[in-house]
């Protein structure tokens, strides 16, 4: 499977390259950026540990030519992290750099996939869409760590490594998300927090962001977003029938048309393969709303501006 990750001198971009090397399944990997040095630089290390690689994955340098034939396009190109209280302080800026990286796909022979990453995913891909080149199956938001932040939360909580929890956070990837906390399970078995519980844990994931970005490190999620990432492109190559939550443009299910939210999927290699539709309790149902109309808002203001 050929996958090329545009913004791969990044921080995220490369810890994705690096995820696929090291997985069971054998990639042709791509780095495109607007930074040859550290695209070099990125390749000439990844060539080594290549040789401790379980299969003959190999990751190279390109250019967005490579991008026509591609399965995936892995997209992490963005704007400078700087001090933010928002992802959506990103919008204008990154939709310029994805309709530009993009460009060259739009009415191209390109079948692939897009897997965006970069932020605000929701809106980002609503954009995209609504460009109306590309169907809503092949365009994937990664909005993973939202479901990981919660099980971690919830582990913290119940005193679990968070691998021992299940636990799904949908909706918006930003202030809007929706928490099921009415279908989560821990060693298997449902469990029902204790209002302290889920105040902690619900502390925990609405705190995350702000207390990352309050360290003005100058990085993002790099090692969750790099293999929760390759997590996602392996799952599509194997057609592992897993579900995993993914920003897609919704067509009525959860009660949500024409906007990109965090939803369960199946993913395969053409992209999302099916989307699981659960029942939501009331007050998770509403959340889904109110993330849907704040994407509609979100995008009215980018046009406005
Ligand atoms: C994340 O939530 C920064 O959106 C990125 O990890």
């Amino acid at each position: 499977m050929k996958v090329v990750i545009i913004g791969g001198a990044g921080g995220i971009g490369s810890s994705a390259a690096f995820n696929l090397l090291a997985a069971e399944g054998t990639y042709e990997v791509v780095l495109v950026d607007t930074r040859p040095n550290m695209i070099t630089s990125h390749t000439m290390d990844l060539e080594n540990a290549a040789a401790l690689g379980r299969t003959s994955t190999t990751v190279r340098g390109g250019t967005v030519d490579d991008a026509l034939d591609a399965d995936v396009v892995v997209l992490s190109a963005a704007v400078p992290l700087r001090l933010n209280s928002s992802r959506l302080v990103f919008l204008a800026d990154n939709a310029r750099i994805v309709d530009e990286v993009l460009a060259p796909l739009a009415g191209s022979s390109f079948a692939g996939v897009v897997l965006m990453l970069t932020n605000p995913v929701d809106p980002l891909l609503t954009h995209v869409h609504r460009q109306g080149w590309i169907p809503r199956h092949r365009l994937v938001g990664y909005t993973l760590n939202d479901s990981l932040r919660l099980r971690t939360g919830i582990a913290l909580a119940l005193n679990r490594h968070p691998r021992d929890v299940d636990a799904w956070m949908l909706g918006e990837h930003g202030d809007h998300q929706v928490p099921l906390y009415s279908s989560v399970s821990a060693g298997g078995y449902p469990v029902t927090l204790t209002a302290g519980q889920r105040a902690a844990a619900q502390s925990y994931v609405d705190t995350w962001y702000q207390r990352h970005v309050a360290l003005d490190s100058g990085r993002t999620s790099t090692w969750t977003t790099g293999l929760g990432a390759a997590r996602m492109v392996e799952a599509m190559a194997t057609e592992s029938g897993a579900v995993m939550p993914a920003s897609v443009v919704l067509d009525g299910e959860y009660g949500v048309s024409g906007v990109s939210l965090s939803v369960p999927v199946v993913l395969g290699r053409k992209g999302v393969a099916r989307i699981e539709e659960w029942d939501l309790i009331d007050d998770e149902r509403e959340g889904m709303t109110r993330a849907a109309a704040r994407v509609e808002e979100t995008l009215a203001e980018l046009h406005q501006a």
